[in-house]
């Protein structure tokens, strides 16, 4: 059986497991350590090696990181330690594990793992993925094949940015009922439905969860249905990319 270890780096616990990449699946338990605070590089890579360590040192790591990556560089810093952009993460990291790292951004990650294990699974249209959780995370697809580092949760909605204006954390801040947040999220969806014509939206974020909560409140003309793989979905894109 081919497993390879994935790890999801979040703004307050970075998580391990090993994946079985033709299940799509975990492989092993789930090891969570709480997200170092202040979350630098440094202290961030000692924490990706002790999970790395703690699942017998692969020689093959995929690791998720909530910014634009491109080639294994963290290139933005929206929820994360400034100290991040610019930031050669991949290497970073191979140098803490003496593995092979390859570093994705988490929506891109959640995103590969629907399509290829979970609800967009035989979707062969554009179908957009957002992660609603303290950001909003877009993965965009068209036949199966993944436009990376999307950013979508950045737009304009009103004077805010579509994550200031809808993510789950502003519904929990502002104390949001379901109605209330559907009402923003249905302005967001709408926007990328004018630019996109997508032919359908999935959900993730471990708010994905309740979605019997919103989803039925949002008027949309495109299909919209929640993510399967939940939070398991970050760590098992995270292997996937690490085998490309
Ligand atoms: C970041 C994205 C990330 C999203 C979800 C946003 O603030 O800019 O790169 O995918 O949060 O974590």
């Amino acid at each position: 059986m081919q497993q390879t270890l994935g790890i999801d780096i979040g703004g307050s616990g970075i998580k391990g497991a090993l994946v079985d990449l033709e299940a799509g699946d975990f492989a092993s338990e789930r090891h969570r350590i709480p997200t170092p605070q202040p979350a630098t590089p440094k202290k961030v890579a000692q924490v990706v090696a002790e999970l790395a360590n703690h699942f017998g040192s692969p020689s093959r790591i995929g690791c998720t990181f909530p910014a634009i990556v491109k080639n294994g560089v963290t290139l933005s810093a929206a929820n994360v330690d400034k100290s991040w952009i610019g930031e050669n993460a991949a290497q970073l990291f191979s140098e803490a594990t003496g593995a092979e790292v390859a570093v994705v951004n988490d929506a891109d990650a959640a995103g590969v793992a629907e399509m290829k294990y979970g609800a967009g699974k035989g979707q062969n249209g554009v179908v957009i993925l957002t992660t609603l959780g303290t950001g909003i995370g877009t993965a965009v697809f068209n036949k199966g094949v993944l436009l990376p580092n999307t950013e979508l949760g950045h737009l304009r909605l009103t004077k805010k940015t579509a994550e200031e204006y809808a993510s789950d954390r502003i519904r929990d801040k502002e104390d949001l009922d379901w109605k209330d947040w559907a009402d923003r999220l249905e302005k967001y969806y709408r926007l990328l439905e004018f630019y996109f014509s997508p032919d359908l939206f999935i959900v993730g974020g471990g708010v994905s969860k309740h979605h019997a909560k919103f989803l039925p409140h949002l008027k949309l003309e495109t299909p919209i249905i929640p993510a399967e793989l939940r939070n398991r979905a970050g760590i098992v894109g995270a292997a996937w990319f690490s085998e490309l």
